[in-house]
Order: C-alpha cells, then sequence, then structure tokens
C-alpha cells in the first residue's frame, strides 16, 4: 500500500528532496508552499508511479492556514506522513530586524507547524496510526546571538516534538525532531536568512538537502524521537549542555555576527 504524505516547503530546498524520494518510493504526496508556479515546476521534475498534487498556501497566515486544513476535512485527507518543513531564518541584531518579517517567521516556524501537528495528531490518534516529523536545526540547544529569534523557534519546535512523541507513541503516532546542521539550499541567501557573511556559513562544513530528506523519511518510518544529521550537528548539540554559558554565548557571536553592525 503506498503511503500518504503532506510536505511542507516542498518547492526547494529539504522539502522538495523528501518530496522525491517519497514520490520515487511510490508515495502520493501533496506539496505546500506559497507560490504556485515554482511548486508546479518542483512537482514536474519529480518521477514515481503516483503524480505528486500541490497546494499553494502561504503557513504563515492563520486564516489561509485554517482554511487549508479545513479543505482537507472536507475530502477526509489525512495523510500517513506530515512533513512540517516549511521555515525562514532572521540572522542580525533582534532590535534592528523588521518586525513585520520576524513576525512572519515566528508565525510560520512555530503557529503553523503546531497547528498542523495538533490537527493532524488528533486525527492519527484516532486512527491509531501516524507520523510527523518536524525540521528543527542543529542550533536549537543553543541560545544564539544574531540568530536569535530563529533558534528560539526550533527550540519551540524541538521542545514540542519530543513531548509530543511521549504524549503520542501509545496511541500508534510517532513525533519527530530533525536537527541538521547547515544544509546546502537557498536558506541563507540574502533574502532569507541572511547568512552569506557569518563565519558559520564560511567555516562550517554543509551536508546536501539529500542527507537530511533521507533522514527525514527514516525518522518517519522508525518512529524516531530525535534525529541529529551529522557530525557537525552532533557536536553543536552534544557540547550545549556541556560548555560555560559565557563562552557559548561568546563564540555564537563569534560565528552569527557576521559583519554587520551591531544595530
Ligand atoms: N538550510 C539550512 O541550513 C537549515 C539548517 C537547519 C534547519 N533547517 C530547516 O529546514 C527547513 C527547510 O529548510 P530549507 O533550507 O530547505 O529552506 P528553503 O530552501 O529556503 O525552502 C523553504 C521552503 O518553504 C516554503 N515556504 C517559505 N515560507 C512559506 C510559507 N509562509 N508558507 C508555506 N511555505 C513556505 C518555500 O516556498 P515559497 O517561498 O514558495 O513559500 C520553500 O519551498 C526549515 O524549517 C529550516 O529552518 C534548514
Amino acid at each position: 500500500m503506498s503511503k500518504t504524505y503532506l510536505i511542507t516547503g516542498a518547492s526547494e530546498g529539504i522539502g522538495l528532496e523528501v518530496a522525491r524520494l517519497a514520490v520515487a518510493s511510490g508515495g502520493a504526496v501533496l506539496m505546500v508552499a506559497r507560490d504556485a508556479v515554482r511548486l508546479q515546476a518542483a512537482a514536474d521534475t519529480l518521477t514515481g508511479p503516483i503524480r505528486p498534487r500541490i497546494a499553494a498556501v502561504d503557513l504563515a497566515d492563520a486564516a489561509a492556514l485554517e482554511s487549508f486544513i479545513a479543505g482537507l476535512d472536507a475530502k477526509g485527507e489525512l495523510p500517513d506522513v506530515l512533513v512540517n518543513n516549511a521555515g525562514h531564518g532572521a540572522s542580525g541584531a533582534f532590535v534592528a530586524a523588521d518586525w513585520a518579517k520576524l513576525d512572519a517567521m515566528l508565525r510560520l516556524n512555530m503557529n503553523a507547524l503546531a497547528r498542523l501537528s495538533h490537527w493532524a495528531a488528533r486525527g492519527m490518534k484516532a486512527r491509531g496510526s501516524g507520523s510527523i516529523v518536524n525540521l528543527s536545526a542543529a542550533v536549537a540547544t543553543r541560545p544564539t546571538p544574531y540568530f536569535a529569534a530563529y533558534a528560539a523557534s526550533k527550540a519551540f519546535v524541538t521542545n514540542l516534538s519530543i513531548a509530543l512523541h511521549s504524549e503520542l507513541k501509545a496511541h500508534g503516532v510517532a513525533v519527530s525532531a530533525i536537527h541538521p546542521p547547515a544544509v546546502r539550499t537557498g536558506f541563507g541567501a540574502a533574502d532569507k536568512a541572511d547568512l552569506k557573511s557569518t563565519l558559520v556559513h564560511k567555516l562550517f562544513p554543509t551536508v546536501g538537502p539529500v542527507t537530511v530528506a533521507r533522514a527525514v523519511l527514516l525518522a518517519a518510518e522508525r518512529g524516531r524521537r530525535s534525529v541529529v544529521v551529522g557530525p557537525v550537528a552532533g557536536i553543536v548539540m552534544g557540547t550545549a549542555p556541556i560548555l560555560p554559558r559565557g563562552f557559548d554565548l561568546a563564540f555564537m557571536t563569534l560565528l552569527f555576527k557576521g559583519n554587520r553592525a551591531a544595530g
């Protein structure tokens, strides 16, 4: 039996690679992102026995998200696997950031992910099966100056996912948090997280989006609670509890401040 997938942020980067693997494995995939044209073009590159479908939704818009969910409910569509992948980044001084952009990021990274998790988990619990995979980040365990709101939003994702895993596993529902290091996607571009001038971008080894996509699907298959992708993410997350906080904050500042003014 082919599995059904709902994958957010599926028009590029990690989400597109998750969709590519899911479609190739025979899955029936619903891909979500805002830009319908780019999303359809991305869907057209995927090959498998079942054509993927697309839905253009701005998940940071609460009303649009509710209407998307209502549409799925009306059709009785509940996926076997929900991948909450869509996410934005915002680097730079917190006070220098445009509030509308930060607000949209927080609504996407936290509210939309929590809303979709709540909707799917309810249905999956009633059905007795399902997987929810949430994209967090290796910085989720580190307060990160100059990437502060993003890292804090990923702390929310990790803590929510791990707690839900505990609440739901006895009901046949697995919730997984995925922790990639820096990934070679368009995420760090100037009009997105804007990481290009940072030392973390210049010095740290990255992983490819396919590596993360494989980890996502393996987590769903095995019902893993938390997945750390690769050795760099392992070091970032493993050292977080043992480093003196002052040293850690100075180190993270060095990595993420870049050549920007303090703001
Ligand atoms: N890349 C990294 O270094 C890295 C590291 C750790 C964790 N992560 C996490 O991994 C996830 C995917 O990252 P990525 O690098 O693949 O990102 P990406 O290449 O920038 O792709 C983001 C995807 O999300 C969609 N999206 C953005 N805003 C949206 C909205 N409001 N509503 C619906 N869809 C939206 C985009 O399409 P539209 O613009 O058309 O909406 C696109 O499909 C994110 O949660 C990110 O935080 C990334």
